[in-house]
């Protein structure tokens, strides 16, 4: 198979945000869990967005992927303004457009992997691409658990499931929070490698959520958040570089230049 995925540089961004805010509270108790974001990700890229515990990781991903509404500013996905769209929209929106990991998994008990893997299709009455499923679950290396339910798999062996599901209708961007948060080690490292996979050889585009330099750094690009706000970017990341980003946020206290 000819692994090589062409990407245009001058490709608009998958997912933006411009002066993004998202105030939790009021008054006193206010919480300003995102402060004026600006930031664009890369279509065909994979790109983590690391940060301290509480800096406004979760909230971002949600307020991109249109899981929640943002107080002020704009997000986009390609060149639709999200942050503009009403309830309907929005559904209709991250059902066609979007594809989900989470920390738990979140696969159905009742249903096998296939099953599962299928159903965002059969919710959107669209019809199975049957190469891509087999592109998948080979990438995926699933073959021989198609048959099982959750309860008969591993965590790791769970999470590449929820990883097909969410690939399996070609989404625009795939976000990830905290895919490996519930993993071992090896399981972890295993469902970063197919995920950067899913990047480079299946040409997808993946947003992941971590607090885990060693994650960040299976990502082309890591984007830095501290306080709701932007404050590192870091290019091929390796663990050591990310470590050293992080560092120098709590030294400074104030935005990393790169
Ligand atoms: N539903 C909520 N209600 C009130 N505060 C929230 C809510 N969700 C998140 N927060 C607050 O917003 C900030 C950012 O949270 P979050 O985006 O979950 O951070 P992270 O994912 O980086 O740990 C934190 O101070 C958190 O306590
Ligand atoms: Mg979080």
């Amino acid at each position: 198979m000819d692994t090589t995925v062409y990407r245009p540089v001058d490709l608009p961004p998958a997912s933006s945000a411009r002066a993004l805010t998202k105030v939790y509270g009021r008054g006193a108790a206010a919480v300003h869990a995102l402060d004026g974001v600006d930031v664009d990700f890369a279509a065909g890229a994979f790109t983590a967005i690391m940060g301290p515990s509480g800096s406004g990781k979760s909230t971002l991903m949600h307020v991109l992927a249109g899981l929640d509404q943002a107080t002020s500013g704009t997000a986009r996905l390609g060149d639709t303004e999200i942050t503009a769209l009403g309830d309907d929209a929005l559904t209709r929106l991250r059902r066609d457009r979007v594809g989900f990991v989470f920390q738990s998994f979140n696969l159905l008990p009742m249903f096998t992997a296939e099953q599962n893997i299928l159903l965002p299709l059969e919710l959107a009455g669209a019809p199975v691409d049957r190469e891509w499923f087999d592109t998948l679950v080979e990438t995926l290396g699933l073959g021989q658990r198609l048959t099982h339910r959750p309860s008969e798999l591993s965590g790791g062996q769970q999470q590449r499931v929820a990883i097909a599901r969410a690939l399996i209708a070609r989404p625009d961007v795939v976000f990830a929070d905290e895919p490996t948060g519930n993993l071992d080690s090896r399981s972890g490292a295993e469902v970063l490698s197919f995920l950067r996979r899913s990047v480079r050889e299946l040409g997808r585009t993946i947003i992941m959520v971590t607090h885990d330099p060693t994650a960040a750094a299976y990502a082309d690009r890591v984007v830095m958040l501290a306080d709701g706000r932007i404050a590192g970017d870091i290019d091929d990341p390796t663990p050591e570089s990310v470590l050293m980003g992080l560092d120098a946020l709590r030294a400074l206290d104030q935005p990393v230049v790169r």
